[in-house]
């Protein structure tokens, strides 16, 4: 797997924003996997100020997000499909009906699960993944767990990736304890995989790329993945 230390976030951003535009100019049609949370935001900023510019053109472009909280519908402001729709799917050309979440409000979680692993593997898995990285080394909500989940499954949230996300809440009642999420086969599949951590991630991303691929610190298995990229801002 490749490293990239960079000395800012707007670097990082910017990189990772040239991999996912040279992605989508060589294969226009092509299926990105997307993450949420702050780490990606600026990553979508420039994709989006590119396209404006029209550099990038995302019309034939099909999105898949890794993962949603159970219980919040799409036009909740908290959920993933809304973070989605205001930080990147509204400032880009991409057609609405070819960018796809979990429902986290589905009335059968278990069905919706099948849906979504369905539709990823229909769409031919991702041509690139986005992800960040929980400061417990998760990607998607894969958390730490006795073994590495393949498939769309739910999960009740770690601790402290609750209280992370409390960030975005006002109260702490109403931070969603669940999720529903890609598993690790869907992102072990990606044909490229793209990770981008702030520098507040030096810790996490040291044990997860330097240490033992472990369920312990599911983003350990990146380092099986045969094309794996690593951006780590300084500051
Ligand atoms: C979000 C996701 C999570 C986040 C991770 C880091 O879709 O899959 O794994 O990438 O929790 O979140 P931030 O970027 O907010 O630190």
């Amino acid at each position: 797997m490749k490293m990239i230390q960079v000395e800012s976030y707007e670097k990082l951003s910017r990189l990772a924003a040239d991999i996912i535009g040279a992605q989508v100019l060589l294969k226009p049609s092509c299926v990105l996997g997307l993450a949420t949370g702050s780490s990606p935001l600026g990553t979508y900023e420039n994709l989006a100020a590119r396209c404006r510019e029209g550099l990038l053109d995302f019309s034939q472009v099909r999105t898949v997000n890794l993962d949603e909280y159970c219980g919040l519908t799409p036009d909740n402001p908290q959920s993933y499909r809304y973070f989605m729709d205001q930080n990147l799917f509204s400032k880009v050309n991409v057609d609405p009906a070819n960018t796809h979440l979990p429902n986290g409000a589905a009335p059968d979680m278990e069905a919706e699960c099948e849906r979504y692993e369905a539709l990823v593997e229909g769409l031919g898995w991702p041509d690139l993944q986005l992800l960040g990285i929980g400061h417990n080394g998760h990607i998607g909500f894969n958390e730490p767990a006795e073994d590495f989940p393949t498939r769309v499954h739910t999960v009740r949230l770690a601790e402290s990736t609750i209280r992370a996300n409390s960030r975005l809440f006002d109260r702490p009642e109403d931070v969603p304890t669940m999720a529903v999420t890609m598993g690790i086969g869907a992102i072990m599949k990606a044909r490229r995989v793209l990770l981008i951590a702030g520098a507040d991630k030096a810790e996490i991303v040291e044990k997860a790329f330097h240490g033992p691929v472990t369920p312990q610190v599911p983003a350990s298995i990146l380092q099986l993945h045969r094309d794996a990229t690593v951006i780590l801002s300084r500051s």
